[in-house]
């Protein structure tokens, strides 16, 4: 049944684990930026593992909102978490090298897949560094992440977590970014997005040329006043 109110507040660490729950189910095994980013994150153990670092990094960066869209019915129904997003002021350029925010060698045990996924990490970077480099000291919002729940879907819940970051861009006067999928490209659009890069790039080196590479859309949205 449809909720019958969709808010967005502040998710706490007690309930990590539940949003990376759903971020493992909205994503299913169709996003590949996500299954090497968060290694078998359909299993318990991969969901331990995400969990883990999730908490790790909402404890670590001040300037990253973690928040979650909650379902409320009007008929004695529990209010239950729905979706969750996080989003990231940032003034600096992010680190390139993967290894200077992540345990690399405990989350991508397999050399190959570490050395795959620091490749691909440089080059995610890429448009959003370009971003800050062009803000002129302002910085920008970025939106890391976004999941809803399947069966909650198409109800206002990403749109209400992307509004709260839009609303803190446009209070700022600075740009958002996002590398969207092109599942949410529609949403991001309607947003007040558009499409920088249509199809971001990764040059991952032959040796890789057999594995999955992330679809990514590198879309900006300028602050409204
Ligand atoms: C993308 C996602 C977050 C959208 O969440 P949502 O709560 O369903 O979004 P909304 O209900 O606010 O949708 C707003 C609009 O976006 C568009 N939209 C949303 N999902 C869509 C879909 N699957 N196909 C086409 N358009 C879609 C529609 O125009 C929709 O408006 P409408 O329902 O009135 O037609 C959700 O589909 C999801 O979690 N997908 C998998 C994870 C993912 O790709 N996250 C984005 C990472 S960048």
């Amino acid at each position: 049944m449809a909720p019958d109110k969709v808010d967005v507040v502040l998710l706490s660490d007690e309930e990590i684990p539940t949003c990376f729950e759903i971020l493992s189910k909205s994503f299913s095994n169709g996003a590949p930026f996500v299954d090497i980013y968060f290694p078998h994150h359909d299993t318990p153990s991969g969901q331990a593992q995400g969990s883990k670092r999730l908490l790790e990094w909402k404890k670590s960066s001040s300037d990253s909102t973690f928040l979650k869209a909650v379902a409320r019915g009007n008929h004695g129904e529990q209010e239950h978490i729905i979706g969750l997003a996080v989003w990231t002021y940032m003034k600096e350029a992010p680190h390139a090298e993967l290894d200077k925010d992540e345990n690399v060698v405990e989350v991508w045990p397999d050399e190959d897949d570490r050395e795959y996924m620091t490749r691909l990490w440089r080059d995610y970077v890429i448009p959003r560094t370009q971003a800050i480099a062009a803000s002129d000291g302002k910085g920008v919002y970025v939106l890391e992440l976004l999941a809803v729940h399947p069966d909650y879907q198409r109800l206002g819940a990403g749109t209400a977590l992307v509004k709260w970051g839009t609303k803190a861009a446009d209070e700022q006067g600075i740009k958002a970014v996002v590398e969207g999928t092109p599942v949410a490209r529609r949403l991001y659009e309607q947003s007040g997005f558009h499409a920088k890069i249509g199809e971001m790039r990764f040059d991952t080196g032959e040796e890789f040329a057999g594995r999955r590479k992330p679809n990514l859309i590198f879309m900006v949205r300028e602050a409204e006043s």
